[in-house]
Parts: structure tokens; C-alpha cells; sequence
């Protein structure tokens, strides 16, 4: 099976899992957005759900698919959620925030009923931390004092930057230090 394939039946198994009704909790990231245009074909044939997004590149993705649209405010409970990884331990502990859309994803997660991690076995690591490094986001007031923190920890925590030079700014407007933890 090659990596498109696998990607559609990840997603399509995963939006199999969406019941009528459910206010659902969109991920973010390649597997999550593929997991969005699955359950937008079920919207598209008459399945009647509201999505929160947890980012502004999957809650442009959830327009596009035509799936209508709530919020955390609005709709506090969540029946169901769908995301990605980045490294998975033998544990089922995970890492998530290689994307950047760290937090949001985190508040989504925290409030769903049920929350379904989707990833194919590349994600499997044996210890957190070895295949990409951590990513913590923070707030930007005064932000090298958190690193210095984080890096007293015994690791470097270099700030997330564009190619030319400028801090990457979250959707929650913080920056995120990938922590090399190894
Ligand atoms: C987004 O911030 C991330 O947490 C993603 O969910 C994670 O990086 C997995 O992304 P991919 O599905 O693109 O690998």
C-alpha cells in the first residue's frame, strides 16, 4: 500500500467512526485534514454534524469540504475527535505539535468525550523525542526567560523561526521552542 492509500483509508476508517448528531473535533496536520475531506464526502451525502477546528488551515480544509462549523465556546461538549501524531511510544504516549497548532488542539482534545489518535506505523518510536524533537508552545512576553527554563532542564530549546529569521506565531499567537530532548 503506498503512502496516498494508506493516508485515505486511515481517514475514511477514522470518519467512519462519526455518528449523526455529534459535534466533532477537527485536527490538524496532513492526517487530520485528510480525515476532514473523508467526513466532509459523508456531510456532502446528508450526515448532519458541526465541527470545531483546531486550527485555521483545517477550519479553511472543513469549509472546503462543507462541513458547517461551531466552536468551543459555543459548544462546550465534544462528542468526538479526530487527530494526529508525531512519535508514539510502546506505551501509547505521543508527542503532537510538529504542525504548530499545539494548544488548540490540546483544548479540543481535553474536551472530547472521545478522541482518536490516527497515524500509520511510521509514528512509532521507542522512546518520545528521537525522531522529531518536542515541540512546547509558550507565550512571547519575555519568551527567552521561558527558554532559559526549559533549556535549565538539561536540553537546547531552540525558537521555532521562518526561513528568515522570524519567529513562527502560532494560531494562539505564541511562539513554540522544539525542545531537542532526544
Ligand atoms: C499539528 O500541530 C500536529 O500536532 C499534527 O497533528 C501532527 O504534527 C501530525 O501531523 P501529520 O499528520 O501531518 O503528520
Amino acid at each position: 500500500m503506498n503512502d496516498e492509500t494508506r493516508l485515505a483509508t486511515l481517514a475514511e476508517s477514522s470518519a467512519a467512526l462519526v455518528e449523526e448528531g455529534m459535534v466533532v473535533g477537527l485536527g490538524s496536520g496532513s492526517t487530520a485534514e485528510a480525515f476532514v475531506r473523508a467526513l466532509g464526502a459523508r456531510v456532502q451525502a446528508g450526515l448532519n454534524i458541526q465541527g470545531i477546528p483546531t486550527s485555521r488551515n483545517t477550519e479553511h480544509v472543513a469549509r472546503g469540504a462543507g462541513i458547517p462549523l461551531t466552536t468551543l465556546s459555543d459548544s462546550q461538549v465534544v462528542d468526538f475527535g479526530v487527530d494526529g501524531a508525531d512519535e508514539i511510544d510502546p506505551n501509547l504516549a505521543l508527542t503532537k505539535g510538529k504542525g504548530g497548532a499545539l494548544l488548540y488542539e490540546k483544548l479540543v482534545a481535553e474536551a472530547c468525550n472521545r478522541w482518536v489518535i490516527v497515524a500509520s506505523s511510521e509514528k512509532l518510536v521507542d522512546r518520545l523525542g528521537t525522531r522529531i524533537a518536542l515541540p512546547v508552545e509558550i507565550m512571547p512576553f519575555g519568551w527567552e526567560t521561558t527558554q532559559a527554563r526549559v533549556e535549565a532542564l538539561g536540553f537546547a530549546a531552540p525558537l521555532r523561526v521562518a526561513g528568515d529569521g522570524v519567529p513562527i506565531v502560532t494560531d494562539g499567537k505564541h511562539f513554540v521552542l522544539d525542545c531537542a530532548t532526544g
